[in-house]
């Protein structure tokens, strides 16, 4: 089975587009972006080699339930459940499709997400666009660089994205949550680079790692840092991207997480908002509230292709 693009690094523009059905059982227009959204991808690669055009397609629990209600369904394909500490929450928001449309240019981008907007017409309604862009060396928009954890090799990347034996009939797909986040700028950036440091759990210049013993436990990347029984780290793939609009005194992180398990994300979430102990959450969260939560289920291509017919 193949997968689609959800391996693949960030890139330098992103558009995350959610839409919402307004006729839940109308698949003639659905059909028509599964058939048609690839086929343009496809055209501009061939046409435009060198500049990194994918779409991701994936689809929230509702639509899966009214666009294929014959069709058996992932097992963890469920709407995200809100998660509520005492600081901290994680909301969940509705979507029935995301498209996860990556380029190294903005225009391409801007081609595949308009041409899936034609194709699913007045069947849809958007419930949020975002544009994310590279921001500096990778970093996210707090001035840390982003991604480094991710894994690096093809192998490890699909072990960490993609469905594999854990469950045969998906095998090829993968389980995407996004979360959209806006950061407090003017508290995160009064705090000294040393404590600013201190939350993510690396250096800033150089993105060196904080030594055990100088990095808090209540660091971003020591909550997220999950393990296996084996003692074996748990890895999902993330592509987030940095988004703002300056005018508006709003400076964001686009999260999105491709997982071969949704029990994955859920539990590094619940390290963030509840701690593990409770009450050690994310320090970064103090300076970031969460505005969206969604999961979708991203088939493989076959089962894409299929779901066009
Ligand atoms: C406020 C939004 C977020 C920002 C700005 C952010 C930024 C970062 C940064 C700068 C790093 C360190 C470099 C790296 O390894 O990538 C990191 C690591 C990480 N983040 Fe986030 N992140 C955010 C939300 C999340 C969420 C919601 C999750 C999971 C559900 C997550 C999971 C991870 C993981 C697994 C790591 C690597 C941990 C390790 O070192 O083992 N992040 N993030």
């Amino acid at each position: 089975m193949s997968h689609q693009d959800v391996t693949n690094k960030p890139g330098a523009h992103a558009l995350f587009l959610v839409y919402g059905l307004n006729r839940p059982d109308d698949i003639d227009s659905v059909k028509a972006c599964l058939d048609g959204v690839p086929a343009t991808v496809k055209s501009l690669r061939g046409r435009f080699p060198h500049e990194e055009v994918s779409c991701v397609i994936g689809f929230g629990s509702d639509a899966w339930d009214h666009l294929f209600p014959k069709r058996k369904k992932p097992a963890e394909l469920k709407p995200f459940e809100e998660i509520k500490g005492e600081r901290h929450t994680a909301p969940s928001t509705p979507g029935d499709i995301l498209l996860h449309v990556r380029a190294s240019r903005m225009d391409l981008a801007y081609e595949v997400a308009s041409a899936a907007a034609e194709f699913l017409g007045d069947s849809v309604f958007s419930l949020d666009e975002t544009h994310g862009f590279r921001y500096l060396d990778s970093r996210a928009i707090i001035g840390f660089v982003d991604g480094t954890e991710n894994p690096d090799v093809q192998d490890e990347k699909e072990a960490a994205a993609v469905i594999g034996d854990g469950e045969p009939d998906f095998a090829g797909g993968s389980y995407v949550f996004v979360q959209k986040y806006v950061h407090d700028m003017k508290a995160w950036n009064a705090l000294p680079a040393e404590e600013q440091e201190k939350a993510v759990g690396r250096r800033k210049y150089d993105d060196r790692e904080l030594a055990d013993g100088v990095k808090p436990e209540n660091a971003h990347n020591a909550v997220t840092n999950i393990k296996a029984d084996d003692g074996s780290e748990i890895k999902i793939v993330r592509a987030n991207m940095a988004f703002a609009n300056p005018s508006q005194n709003e400076h964001g992180t686009y999260f999105i997480g491709y997982a071969s398990t949704f029990t994955a994300t859920r539990r590094m979430l619940e390290n963030m908002f509840l701690g593990d102990p409770p009450g050690n959450t994310d320090r970064l969260l103090d300076f970031s509230a969460a505005r969206t939560g969604t999961l979708f289920f991203v088939p493989s291509q076959e089962l894409l292709e299929e779901l066009a017919e």
